[in-house]
């Protein structure tokens, strides 16, 4: 289904992501539209605290200096995204040019900083004039965004190398659609299926309009997976593991991957399912570049009362971040051997993990997290263990550069390596900044891999994670 792996790069890229909505702030600037998280933010009781993205990190207007950021930590590459309502205030039609010229100046600049622009075409800002139109279950919603890629792509396409449709086709259609916690907030399960499939049915067009307006670019979809585990192991638990883990992560990854919807589940979601056609099917799974993971966690689950919805359960004496989930590296390992081995993809990139920790600066103003340094090196030691195994890794990316808006959350979730003091906007790089910039630095120079990495400060003694992205690349 992907082409060769010996097409992909041969070095391993070490980025930092991030999403417009989360850091861009400048809501209504330059002709920006409204899109349907300023009316969800706007809605009482959506999120925490009242909390909104009109300033979030500012990065509309302060992009040069974390790009400087950038430069110290020595990213190869910087994952965004663009945001649709700056580009097309009504969703289609007229394109706003200052928008798109937002979006050109930050991709020059961060190619004369020498960091290579991962570009995120769709991070959950839809306009809210196609939401009225019916949003994501609305067909006519996967025909704006094929036109909106070819706005975006003749702009940018001479520039940028690495392109992602969406972001979380599972965010977009059940939190937004299906459980009502993300805008727009319906709560429909007909509807989240629909959203899914139109989601999945635009990411297969914008990949052919890709083709044409960036021809050199390659081309990929950045996907959430959670390995499900059963609780027990008795037959009921186990059962409801295998259809979390087709709600989860087979209904997004089956049809991208295979062309086809697992059959198990056509059945569970029965009448709720929305006509499918087999052309849609082959558009969805048009050959891409590369699959891009976010992986932050695991399920594990028990079966529900009425043997139906499986339930979530706490581990005990297990690790937990502070948005409650369960630091699992080897759930990291589990999913992208999972790819290679049952989906047969030939080239992968973590394009998300990292954690939220309740982060203070110390009397010397100072940030120091050693449980995000320890969740990273748990993490990437991991990613080290699925390219062992064959897995063809390409890239890390750490959610993320800034604490920023954590959607529902608000700014009560800090997953930054750099600190953001959302009074002033000034930014304070954390412990873990100074331990992802010496990681990368002792990565490119090969160092060995040291059996016990210390938690503490910024030591460089982790694995030569280049090496072996770039053994299981041209193997
Ligand atoms: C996601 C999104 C990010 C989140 C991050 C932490 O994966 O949900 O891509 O926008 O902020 O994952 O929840």
């Amino acid at each position: 289904m992907l082409p060769d792996a010996s097409t992909a790069p041969a070095d391993f890229v070490w980025g930092v992501a991030t999403s417009a909505y989360q850091i861009e702030g400048a809501t209504t600037a330059d002709g920006r539209g409204e899109g349907i998280w300023d009316r969800f933010c706007a809605t009482p009781g959506k999120v925490r605290n009242g909390d909104t993205a009109e300033i979030a990190c500012d990065f509309f207007h302060r992009y040069r200096d974390d790009i400087a950021l950038m430069s110290e930590l020595d990213v190869d590459a910087f994952r965004f995204s663009i945001s649709w309502p700056r580009v097309q205030p009504a969703g289609r039609g007229r394109v706003n040019t200052r928008g798109l010229d937002f979006y050109d100046r930050l991709v020059d600049e961060l190619l004369g900083a020498g960091i290579e622009p991962w570009v995120t075409l769709y991070h959950w800002d839809l306009p809210i004039a196609l939401e009225e139109q019916g949003g994501w279950p609305a067909r006519a919603t996967a025909d704006a965004f094929a036109e909106f890629t070819q706005v975006v792509a003749a702009r940018l396409g001479d520039r940028v190398g690495h392109w992602l449709t969406h972001n979380e086709p599972w965010c977009t259609s059940w939190l937004g659609y299906g459980l009502g916690e993300h805008a727009p907030g319906t709560a429909c399960r007909r509807s989240a299926l629909a959203a899914a499939h139109h989601v999945l049915l635009s990411h297969g067009l914008a990949v052919d309009v890709l083709r044409r307006e960036s021809p050199r670019g390659e081309i990929g979809i950045a996907v959430d997976l959670y390995p499900s585990h059963p609780a027990t192991a008795r037959p009921d638990d186990e059962t409801a593991a295998v259809l979390f883990d087709g709600m989860r992560n087979r209904w997004i990854l089956d049809p991208l991957l295979r062309g086809e919807y697992p059959v198990d589940m056509v059945e569970h979601y029965g009448g709720d399912v929305p006509p499918i056609a087999d052309s849609d099917l082959r558009r969805i799974a048009a050959p891409i570049d590369f699959l891009a993971v976010n992986n932050y966690s695991r399920a594990v689950v028990r079966a529900g009362s009425d043997g139906d919805a499986p339930v979530e359960v706490h581990v005990e004496g297990a690790e937990y971040t502070d948005m409650g989930w369960e630091a699992y590296p080897d759930g990291m390992r589990e999913t992208l051997v999972r790819l290679h081995r049952e989906y047969g993809v030939t080239a992968l990139v973590v394009s998300e993990s990292g954690a939220a920790y309740p982060d203070v600066r110390g009397h010397d103003g100072s940030v120091r997290d050693p449980e995000r340094t320890r969740y990273l090196q748990r993490y990437l030691a991991a990613v080290e263990d699925a390219i062992a195994e064959g897995a063809p890794v390409r890239g890390f990316f750490v959610w993320s550069l800034l604490d920023n808006f954590e959607w529902s959350f608000g700014y009560w979730r800090r997953f930054g390596l750099v600190y953001v003091d959302y009074p002033t906007l000034e930014r304070v790089p954390k412990a873990s900044f100074s331990w992802y910039r010496d990681r990368i630095a002792a990565a490119r120079a090969g160092a060995p891999r040291s059996t016990s990495s210390p938690v503490s400060a910024t030591s460089a003694a982790d694995g030569p994670l280049t090496a072996a992205a770039r053994a299981a690349v041209s193997g």
